[in-house]
């Protein structure tokens, strides 16, 4: 799949106010975006670490994926997201060698990236995001 670097880690919450206290007064990281993606239902705010990025998703409705999320698991890590030059080319090959998908074309992410996700009955139980690789 040729797999560049794990883009972010997504992290369900209910607040994303409540958590900033942490991960900037003690992480010492910077929130650098707080965005809704309308179709998804949640509010993400981004931390840079390195390469990397920390995703906060807060659910903005009850019916969210995250809202269920928190539901049934707590608060924690939700997925984790791979970087990949193409996620079209990447989504192919998964389907191919028989990787069970929740997205079967590219769909539009938090900072314009297109993403697609693998399903977690295929990965080991971790939901499991492609990215595409971003400018930022
Ligand atoms: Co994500």
């Amino acid at each position: 799949m040729n797999i560049t670097h794990i883009e972010h880690l997504g992290i369900a919450v209910k607040n994303i106010e409540a958590c900033l206290p942490y991960y900037e007064g003690i992480l010492g990281l910077k929130c650098y975006n707080i965005e809704v993606v309308e179709d998804q239902k949640v509010k993400t705010a981004f931390f840079k670490v390195g390469q990397t990025k920390i995703e906060l998703l807060e659910p903005t409705s009850e019916d969210s994926t995250i809202a269920k999320f928190i539901e049934k698991k707590g608060e924690g890590i939700h997925h984790i997201a791979f970087a990949v030059p193409c996620v079209q080319e990447a989504l192919d090959e998964a389907a191919s060698k028989g990787v069970q998908l929740i997205d079967k074309a590219p769909r539009g992410g938090a900072e314009g990236l297109n993403i697609a996700f693998l399903h977690p009955k295929s990965t080991c139980s971790v939901l499991t995001e492609l990215c595409m690789e971003g400018k930022k």
